[in-house]
């Protein structure tokens, strides 16, 4: 498909109902009012914070994409600043027209005029498309963000584990005695009637 003519401007409410389709996947699973409001304390949260933006890319006036930049730190222990572009995505039917590219020379900016010298973002582990975009970048993997339920991480814990192993050894030597308990009943009552 041809490059097309980007526009790339700060994100407006009156963006929240195409924000919400473009971020189907990565807002939380609710109904869609939620999502709106959780879309319009995301706009209302960068506007009052001069390192967050959304940023859309226009093509003919119509949005086909967007990313939410932040100044952050590479991670909790390492204080380096870093900008991250989260969830650069772009309507189905207009990849590869350069429109990723154009939200992350959005981001490429946005460090520059803070001063940051490190620019992330994340992609799914299986969404080859994705990682061809970061990789054709320069934007390497680094690390894989695992997660599980807190119950399912509980359940897996040694501590759990045990306790399990433990009760199942204390049902097992419970059955041990009942055994030989009726089985002491039963030479008792041979005993009678001999
Ligand atoms: C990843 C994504 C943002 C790329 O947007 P895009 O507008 O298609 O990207 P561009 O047109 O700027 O592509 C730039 C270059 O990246 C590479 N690239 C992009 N998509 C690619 C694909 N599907 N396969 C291989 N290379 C790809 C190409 O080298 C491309 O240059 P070229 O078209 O001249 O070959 C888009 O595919 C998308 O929204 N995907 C779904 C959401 C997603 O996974 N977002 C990223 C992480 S949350």
């Amino acid at each position: 498909m041809s490059r097309a003519s980007v526009l790339i401007r700060t994100a407006t409410e009156s963006d929240v109902v195409v924000l919400r389709e473009l971020w189907s996947d990565v807002l939380r699973s609710t109904t869609r009012d939620e999502q709106m409001a959780d879309l319009r304390t995301v706009l209302g949260t960068a506007e009052e914070d001069e390192d967050s933006r959304v940023v859309v890319a226009e093509i003919d006036g119509q949005v086909v994409g967007a990313v939410h930049l932040r100044v952050t730190v590479v991670s909790t222990l390492n204080l380096d600043r870093m900008v991250l572009a989260f969830a650069p995505h772009v309507m189905p039917g207009h990849h590869r027209r350069g429109v990723g590219s154009a939200l992350m020379e959005a981001a490429a900016s946005f460090a520059e005029e803070r001063g940051v010298g490190l620019v992330g973002s994340a992609a799914l582990s299986a969404s080859r498309d994705a990682n061809r975009f970061f990789a054709r970048l320069s934007m390497g993997p680094v690390a894989t963000l695992r997660l599980a339920t807190t119950n399912g991480l509980r359940q897996r814990l040694p501590a759990a584990r045990q306790v399990r192993s433990t009760s199942a050894s204390a049902v097992s030597s419970g059955r041990h005695i009942d055994r030989v308990l009726a089985a002491r009943r039963g030479r008792r009552s041979a005993r009678v009637s001999s």
